[in-house]
């Protein structure tokens, strides 16, 4: 199987190669899916421990060391573009993200066949992604090459990952393509609305901060300028035999 990029993707190409513009930017981003991809390795460590099927145990893996070989490469490139005197970036992680593996999904609670069926929607996505990154780091070609090493191995997962599960569920595999397609779209909701949420709440804290504040502070001040400068005189003492 090849990698071919979304039609989303291409039409982004732009976007995609001014994301990837930025030297530190690129650094940043290699660093983040350098973390990404070690946790894919984790998952599939798991998935292998879980599984009661031989072959795919032997995937999952060799699936877990390339994914951690390509932490390394991603990590190791990701250093040597990095210039720790320039601070954060605007990553755009949300317009260009790596791979995401099995994105939090729970693997000692899901079936083989679920299992495939979300890795291969994720590694088809990743390769698809990662095509379009290897063409816009025209200007970068160890970055590229870095892309292209892993490319291969991407195509390789979404092979496998297919073929298993017709293997697994000759009948029902397009139903199951069909739930991790649907699970992979509740995802990419939450994560829109986590973005959204985590906006709005930036921008009401902003408007507390700059406008609500400020009128607290003038009012304090305007009522500390008409108290009485100096010692006052106590109040009058009251007779404490009763209540009035
Ligand atoms: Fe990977
Ligand atoms: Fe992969």
């Amino acid at each position: 199987m090849r990698a071919v990029p979304s039609t989303f993707d291409v039409l982004l190409t732009p976007v995609h190669r001014w994301v990837w513009s930025d030297v530190q930017r690129r650094a940043r981003k290699l660093l983040r899916f350098a973390d990404t991809e070690e946790d894919g390795a984790h998952d599939l460590s798991r998935a292998a421990e879980m599984t009661p099927d031989p072959s795919l145990r032997l995937l999952y893996l060799r699936h877990a060391a390339e994914e951690q070989s390509h932490a390394v490469l991603f990590r190791r490139r990701g250093c040597d573009l990095l210039d720790p005197s320039r601070g954060r970036v605007f990553e755009a992680n949300w317009l260009a993200p790596g791979e995401r593996g099995l994105d939090n999904l729970d693997v000692g609670s899901e079936r083989d066949e679920s299992l495939l069926a979300f890795l291969h929607l994720s590694e088809k996505a990743a390769a698809g992604r990662f095509v379009v990154y290897e063409r816009v780091l025209a200007g970068d070609p160890q970055t590229r090459a870095v892309f292209a090493r892993v490319l291969k191995d991407e195509e390789f997962h979404m092979t496998y990952t297919h073929k298993q599960l017709a293997r697994l569920t000759p009948r029902r595999r397009g139903l199951r393509l069909w739930q991790a397609r649907a699970g992979r779209l509740w995802k990419a909701y939450l994560r829109i609305a986590a973005s959204l949420a985590s906006a709005i709440g930036t921008a009401m804290l902003a408007v507390q901060y700059f406008v609500v504040l400020p009128v607290f502070s003038l009012a304090a001040k305007r009522a500390a300028r008409l108290e009485p400068e100096g010692f006052v005189a106590a109040r009058r003492r009251v007779a404490l035999e009763d209540q009035y």
